[in-house]
Order: structure tokens, then sequence, then C-alpha cells
């Protein structure tokens, strides 16, 4: 992988060691927490196992039957126990778990003892209504208590939750129920959205209308809006949980026992169903709570601002924080709603000091500028961390600088929906961080980058990224169809070899640098070009606040490159600078990362979760038909691009 390259930002040589105070006080202080792992992976992570409570301790730490694993065999223990029952046992049953703040401003505040109450009742409930071990539920729910009181629920009767993202369709809601074969939805009547009402219940009434899997039906009233009533499938939430009982004895879980199916989107139309199971998983989201996020339940305030919808709420919003007795902050809304400071607003309210936030978000706010985190205060936060996508390294310096009031050590943290929890990161208190870089494998894990034979390349190569080792909270296999998990993950590179789908280049020191998926990766005149690279050079443009890059067809070079860019403030773009831009770049990799085209645009289309939809961009790029685009979060522009995508092809 010769040819321009990340190398330009490898040369600048910045990294940033963790503040002495930091390392001082940190979870992983010792550096030999490496070796020692290496030593013995799957003994250090029995160790990790150990700080779980367990009715039963595991015979095998491992079975490892590629591509099949088993972790901690023979060993019982429940997810809910573990997040609840265990610390109200030790006396912090009055802890703050979750300080909830809606986005209109309504707050609540929940303690261990009133949570494990709640999930207590309503998993009685649920057992009333006929939902037994084994079962899969599926949730759609937004950002209320209600949602992590719904899954640990789940885990404490041993029924298996399905939780669907409440800004997706009724169309995706029915494919899930029915790939999963769900018997019973728990939903809300309305959720709310940068104030207006989008009505959930309407839309799960579609969903079920469509399917006959399902027999229950639980509604949380939240908006409370009319809504149409099913009598014998439909029960309120609160008339569920009124006459229960506040004790519920978990069910003791096997190891293996499935925790949960997560629906994520493939290179095909039909989403796969990630399944992950209990005693590693927990263990493995566990362990990077405590390390990665340096977490101390007695003082910190922890804030995962994603949402529970995706993977990165479930490890950290729910799993991941309640195992370690954390005290949250659990936001229903949108950044910008109804001001754009109001991120920095709840930091400062809730004296947020751990913030674990996406790249896309931070673009967004230094789009917005930084007078607004400016004028709060915000000298509580004390940890920073990303994910999601590979953060240029422009936007993490002025998180850094801006966000973290350059004290904070900076956490770019790479996993997927498949590891279930963080594979490669910096900790914070011994990695001298660079910006761009995830850094290194986790204690334990072994990630390798390796060319399309196969092989590791060397610092300084670049090429796949691939797990050479299996891991606790690996999924164990898709819902129903273990021939795509083979085929998917583990035959590109051989049976015991986990392809994940992203390149990667190691820098001069080994340490990891993600570019994004695979199908990202633009190839001009025999050049491999990351479209990060060219983004991460735009970006660093003051004129510039996000750019996506896409490559397109080009009889001459194989693909040219198209830039999607939007702007600081009010600037406007013109012909002189689109050529400045490309100089830009050109300064910054090379001539021939320099864009063919370059198209102004006052928002680039997104999925709901945030990520930039680069297929989409390729198609307006290359003037093909637009596929489905109902899940953009800001469809509108979807045309507007498309005009402009061609008035820029023909003035050429
Ligand atoms: C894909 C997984 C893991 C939670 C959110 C996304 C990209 C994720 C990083 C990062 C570079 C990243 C990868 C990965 N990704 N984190 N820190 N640096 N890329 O979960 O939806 O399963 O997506 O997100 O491309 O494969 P997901």
């Amino acid at each position: 992988m010769a040819g321009p390259a990340i190398e330009n930002l490898f040369r600048e040589g910045r990294s940033f060691p963790p503040p002495p105070e930091f390392t001082a006080q940190a979870n992983a202080a010792d550096p030999a927490i490496y070796e020692q792992a290496e030593a013995d992976w799957q003994g250090w992570w029995a160790s990790q196992a150990e700080r779980l409570r367990w009715f039963k301790t595991w015979d095998t730490v491992l079975e490892w039957k590629a591509p099949h694993a088993k972790w901690f065999l023979g060993g019982r223990l429940n997810v809910s126990d573990n997040c609840l029952d265990r610390h109200v046992d030790d006396g912090q049953g009055d802890q703050v778990a979750y300080h909830w703040e809606a986005e209109s401003g309504e707050r609540r505040t929940i303690t261990y003892a009133q949570l494990k109450d709640e999930v207590c009742r309503f998993a009685n409930g649920l057992k009333r209504l006929g939902v037994s071990r084994g079962d899969r539920v599926a949730i759609y729910l937004p950002m209320i208590p209600e949602l992590p009181v719904a899954m640990l629920a789940c885990a404490r009767i041993g029924a298996i939750h399905s939780v669907v993202f409440a800004g997706f369709s009724s169309q995706a809601l029915v494919d899930r129920i029915d790939d999963a074969d769900a018997r019973a939805v728990i939903t809300a009547d309305g959720a709310y959205r940068k104030g207006s009402v989008i009505p959930l219940k309407q839309s799960a009434d579609t969903a079920m209308d469509n399917t006959d899997r399902v027999r229950t039906c639980v509604v949380v009233r939240r908006t409370g809006e009319d809504i149409d009533f099913t009598d014998g499938r439909d029960h309120w939430y609160h008339d569920i949980i009124a006459d229960e009982s506040a004790e519920c004895p978990p069910e003791p879980m096997d190891a293996e026992d499935v925790l949960y199916i997560l629906y994520t989107s493939g290179t095909t139309g039909k989403p796969k169903g990630i399944v992950h199971t209990t005693g590693g998983y927990l263990t493995q989201v566990a362990a990077t709570q405590r390390l990665v996020f340096d977490l101390k339940p007695d003082t910190d305030v922890y804030w995962c601002a994603a949402d529970i919808g995706w993977v990165t709420g479930h490890s950290y919003i729910v799993y991941g924080p309640l195992a370690n007795r954390a005290t949250s902050v659990l936001y229903e809304g949108a950044p910008d709603h109804p001001g754009r400071d109001r991120f920095w607003e709840i930091v400062e309210r809730y004296r947020v000091t751990i913030l674990y936030t996406a790249p896309t978000a931070i673009r967004s706010f230094m789009k917005w500028g930084p007078d607004l985190p400016a004028a709060h205060d915000m000298t509580s936060l004390r940890l920073l961390g990303s994910v999601g996508e590979p953060i240029n390294p422009e936007a993490w310096m002025w998180y850094a600088e801006h966000i973290g009031g350059r004290r904070c050590p900076v956490v770019d943290t790479w996993w997927q929906t498949e590891t279930g929890a963080i594979m490669i990161t910096p900790l914070p208190g011994l990695t001298a961080t660079k910006p761009g870089s995830a850094m290194r494998s986790f204690p334990g894990i072994k990630a390798v980058v390796v060319d399309e034979q196969g092989q590791a390349v060397e610092p300084g190569g670049g090429g796949y990224l691939t797990l050479q080792r299996p891991w606790p909270g690996m999924l164990r296999t898709l819902w129903g169809d273990d021939e795509r998990y083979r085929l998917t993950y583990w035959s590109r590179f051989g049976e015991d070899v986990y392809f994940a789908g992203d390149g990667a280049k190691l820098d001069e020191d080994g340490h990891v640098w993600l570019l994004g998926r695979v199908d990202d990766v633009m190839n001009v005149s025999g050049h491999r070009i990351s479209t990060t690279e060219v983004e991460s050079a735009l970006v660093d443009h003051p004129a510039v606040a996000e750019a996506a890059v896409s490559g397109r067809k080009d009889e001459m070079t194989g693909q040219a490159i198209a830039a999607f860019v939007t702007l600081r403030g009010d600037r406007q773009g013109d012909e002189r600078l689109a050529s400045e831009l490309r100089q830009h770049v050109a300064e910054r990799i090379g001539k021939i990362a320099r864009p063919a085209n370059i198209l102004f645009t006052p928002d680039l289309p997104k999925t709901r979760s945030g990520k930039i939809m680069r297929r989409l961009l390729k198609d307006i790029a290359e003037g093909r038909e637009l596929g489905d685009v109902t899940t953009l979060a800001n469809s509108d522009i979807v045309s507007e691009l498309k005009q402009r995508s061609t008035a820029a092809t023909e003035g050429e």
C-alpha cells in the first residue's frame, strides 16, 4: 500500500503523553498490564471475569472450535444481578445510577435500589404476560429510563432482547420481529424529537399488522397522545408494574446463554442479527469500562451520549457502566435542541467527568464554534472518548482543546457491534496518544493488520484489520444464519482469523490508524487513498466544517475523488475556494489525492446514527439513481446534493 499517505500525519509526530496526575490515579497505571495479559491472555480474561458475581464459577475459560467460541463454560451468573443486586447488597443502593434528562428539560434521578425495584416489578410483569426464559422480546423505545429497565428485566428472567432504534421505521421493526421470531414488543405511545412528537406506537402497530408473531405489546406512556389499543394484546407499562412485587430472583443463566440480539446492516439488504451471550460479554464490557474510561464509581459522573438503540449504548450506557456501579447521565435529546450548547449545559449541571461521543458530533460542535463550550464551566471533565468512525486529527485536537481544556486524555476507541466491546484503544493513564490513531490492542486482544494474502504487515505498512484470537465479548453467530457468520467474518483469511471489514495502517511505531471500511478505500491511478485521509485534509482547512469523500468511476484513473464539503459559519463556496481546497489537499497528502469534484453543501446525508452515507454520496457522484434514502436524518438535502452534483459535472 505504497503511495501518498497518511504519512504526513505520522510525520507531524504529535503525541500526547498522559498527564502525570492522571496516571497517578488511573485504574490502569502500570504498563506491565500489557505483558501480563499477553503472557496468559485466557488467564487475564479470567481474572477480569472474577470481578463479577457468579452463582457458579466456570469449569473452562475458553473452548475455541474456530470460528465458534465459548467462554467461561459451566459458569452461571445473571447480568441484572451483577448490574443491580450486587451493588445494593454492597450497601450502595442509594447511589444514583442514572441522572435522566429529557429533551424538554424534565429530569429524573434513579438510584440503584430504585432501578432494581423497577426492574424486578417489570420482570415479574413480563413473566405474568407469558414471557419466559429464551423468548425474544423486541424493544422499541426512546431514550427514557424504561429502556434500560426493559433490557435489564429481560436479562433478569433470561429473555433475549432485541432493541430496535426508535428512529427506525415500522418496516425495520417488522423485519427484526420476524427474523428473531419475537413474541413480545415493548414500546411507547410516542417519542420526542426536537420538540415534535414521533408516533412510536402507531409505527409499532403498523409493524404488528404485518406479522402475526406478536402476542403481547407493552406500552410506556410518554407523550400522552391518543393511541389505538388492541385488547388482549396491548397493556400499559404502568398497569403491568403497579401490582407486581419488587422481589424477582434473578434467573441463573449459563455463561453462554444469549443475552441479546442486535441487528446491524451488512453488504446485503438483510440486516445481520448479531448474537451476544452472557458471561464473556459482561466480562469485557465491564473490564473496558473500568480500564479505558478509568471509571471511579464513587466520584465519577459518566456520560455516553449515544443512543441505547446502537451497540455503543448497550455496552457503554447500560451494561458496562451498571456493572461498574457508575453514576451516568442518560440524555434523551439532540445536541442542538433547544440550543447548540445543550451538551455543555448538561456537563456543567451534573459536573460530568467522563464524556464519550462520536466524531460526527465533535465536528458539529466545531462547526458551531468554540464560544458555546467556553461559556460553560466544564472543568469537571477529566477524560474524553470517541467512537464510531475514524476521528480526523483536527477534530481530535479541537475536542482535546475546546472540550477537554487540554487537560483530559482522549481515547479513540475502535470496536464494532460484532465485537461487543472496545478492542483497540489507548489506556488513558498509560498511552501517549496520537490524534487520529486508536493506538493499540486492548490487553488480551490481538488485532493484526494483514495484506491481501493475510500476512501481517510491518510497521509502516497497511492493509486489512483482523482479530487473531477469540475475545470474550465476540459475537457468537448471526441469529439463524451461522453460514453467513462464517462467510462474512471467517472466510477471507481463514477459519480462525476474524475479518473486521476495515482498512488500517501501522505507523513506524506499530500503532494502528483506522482508514474506514475497506469499501471506502479509493484507488486512484493504482494508489490507494482512504476517504478518511482526504476528509482529514479538507477538514484541516480553516473554512471547512465537515467533509465526506467518495471515489467515483473515472476512465483515466480508475477512480476519481469526489468531495462533499460543508463550510464553517456563513462562508459560501465558490470556484476560488474549491481550487484552494484542492491545493490544500495536495499540500497535505499529495497531488494524487486532490478531489476532482468539490461540492459545497449545507449538510451531509447521514444515517440516524450519524454516520455519513458514503454509498449514497458515491451514487450521487457517479450520477446513478438514488437508492432508499428513508433512513436519512436529513433527507431533504439529498435532492439538493444531486442537483449540485449535476451542475458541478456540467460545469467542468
Ligand atoms: C464500524 C463499526 C462500535 C460502536 C459504534 C459503531 C467504525 C468504530 C471506530 C474508531 C475508526 C471506527 C469501523 C467499524 N468505527 N469505531 N474509533 N475508529 N473507525 O458500531 O455500527 O458496528 O460500526 O465503525 O468502520 O468497523 P458499528
